[in-house]
């Protein structure tokens, strides 16, 4: 699989006509415009030439339109309720403890802890309050059509309360958070300013605000972004092999660029982790055949997600590849694996629009510590 030329398509795959491609003056994908685009590339099979890229590329989409016009002080809101651990019952927890910009968004630990472990975040992090699954990174979540690892969630108006409210997680009662964040002067006022047509400390302003502020975690930017739009020295012979090699894995197929996610649920034989029963899709769906689907994760800042899948069974990201592709169940070599990795790694890099972390919060409490703000991060490859 990993000899010789690579040539697109593999003739065993009818190629969509993508608009996209069209868009794009190369002038072997030009020549495949408007045809059936199965033509063979060239006559002369010795001459060994590939594409850009295993599919049609396809720049970065538009940001959505509900990002648009969204008043500043409505994200300002939304960025200190994210950090302020007034948000938890324990006042000592917050959004950020479990999805840190130190830590890609995620903890670094396998499962996420909720209230009642202190202040510290990262993972030192150990409590009563231990959760099932592992805590996602929450890049690219204005592009979703559903959140959760089994998809529960549709928006992220709805899904912001769930932590809050969550006995495990922030375990706060409705009621009661409400009235303490009315009794806080400055969040009165940023209420106000955030939503001057319905102004006051609501709770449906409150998830509001925080879904706005986590609609800018998108990450575009990184290397592939480049190349998608025709930068083609921005990766190396390498990062494409690894980028061929991927596609011929067929990882693709869930992991869809440009996004490298999908809304695409899959058992993917994920260690067990022992005490914890889950049974994914099948406990939204109440079908069987569901058992042990799990959404389908972005692989965009790969390094800084550790540890993998939804249980965190997995540590290290080359053994979480190398899973991957034994349930690819085609054969592979160690070389397909290094390459593969690299390409994830190197090429699908951008957190430049992580959650900035403030100095302090409206309620004047302390901000959940984490180790990893004065000590680098570990991790292979980072
Ligand atoms: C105790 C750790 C913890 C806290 C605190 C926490 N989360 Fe999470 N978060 C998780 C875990 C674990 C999941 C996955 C749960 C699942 O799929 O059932 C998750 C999932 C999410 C998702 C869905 C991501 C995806 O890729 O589908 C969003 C969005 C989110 N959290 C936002 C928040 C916000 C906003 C807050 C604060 C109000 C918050 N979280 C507080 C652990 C936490
Ligand atoms: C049939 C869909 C599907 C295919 C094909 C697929 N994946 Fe996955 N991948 C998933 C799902 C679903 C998960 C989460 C599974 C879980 O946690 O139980 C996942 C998780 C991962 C993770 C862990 C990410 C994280 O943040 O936890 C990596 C890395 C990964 N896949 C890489 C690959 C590679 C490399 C290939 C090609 C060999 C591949 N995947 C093929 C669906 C797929």
């Amino acid at each position: 699989m990993s000899e010789g030329p690579v040539y697109w398509p593999p003739e065993s795959m009818d190629v969509p006509s993508a608009a996209g491609v069209c868009l794009l003056s190369f002038v072997w994908l030009a020549a495949s415009c408007g045809g059936s685009g199965t033509e063979p590339r060239s006559e002369d099979p010795t001459i060994q030439e590939r594409p850009p890229a295993p599919w049609p590329l396809e720049a970065f989409p538009d940001l959505p339109e509900i990002m648009n016009d969204v008043p500043e002080a409505r994200l300002e809101l939304g960025r200190l309720l994210y950090y302020d651990p007034v948000l938890s019952i324990d006042n000592q927890t917050a959004c950020a403890t479990c999805h840190s910009e130190l830590w890609g968004m995620g903890d670094g630990i396998p499962r996420g802890v909720g209230h009642g472990a202190g202040l510290d975040a990262g993972p030192r992090r150990a409590g009563p309050n231990t959760l099932r699954r592992n805590s996602p990174a929450l890049f690219n979540l204005a592009f979703r059509s559903s959140l959760l690892w089994d998809g529960r969630a549709e928006t992220l108006e709805e899904q912001a309360l769930m932590p809050i409210l969550n006995d495990q997680e922030l375990g706060s009662d409705e009621k009661a958070l409400i009235a303490e964040l009315s009794a806080i002067p400055e969040y009165v006022e940023r209420f106000a300013d955030a939503f001057p047509e319905d102004p006051g400390v609501t709770i449906d302003n409150l998830s509001a605000a925080l879904a706005a502020y986590e609609r800018t975690f998108v990450s575009n930017r990184a290397t592939y972004d480049g190349y998608a739009e025709g930068r083609f020295g921005l990766m190396n012979n390498e990062q494409i092999d690894g980028m061929f090699r991927f596609a011929e894995m067929g990882c693709d197929d869930c992991h869809a660029p440009p996004l490298f996610e999908s809304e695409t649920f899959a058992n993917r034989n994920v260690p067990e982790v022992d005490g914890v029963v889950d049974h994914g899709l099948e406990e939204r769906t109440a079908l069987g055949e569901d058992r042990g689907e799990f959404r389908t994760p972005t692989l965009r800042n790969l390094a800084a997600t550790e540890p993998y899948f939804h249980n965190g069974s997995i540590q290290l990201m080359s053994d979480a590849v190398r899973h991957e592709l034994e349930q690819s169940g085609l054969p592979f070599t160690d070389d397909d694996a290094r390459l593969i990795l690299l390409f994830i790694d190197k090429t699908l890099r951008d957190e430049s629009n992580s959650a900035i972390r403030p100095l302090e919060v409206p309620s004047g409490l302390p901000l959940p510590i984490d180790p990893a703000g004065v000590t680098p991060r570990g991790g292979e490859g980072s």
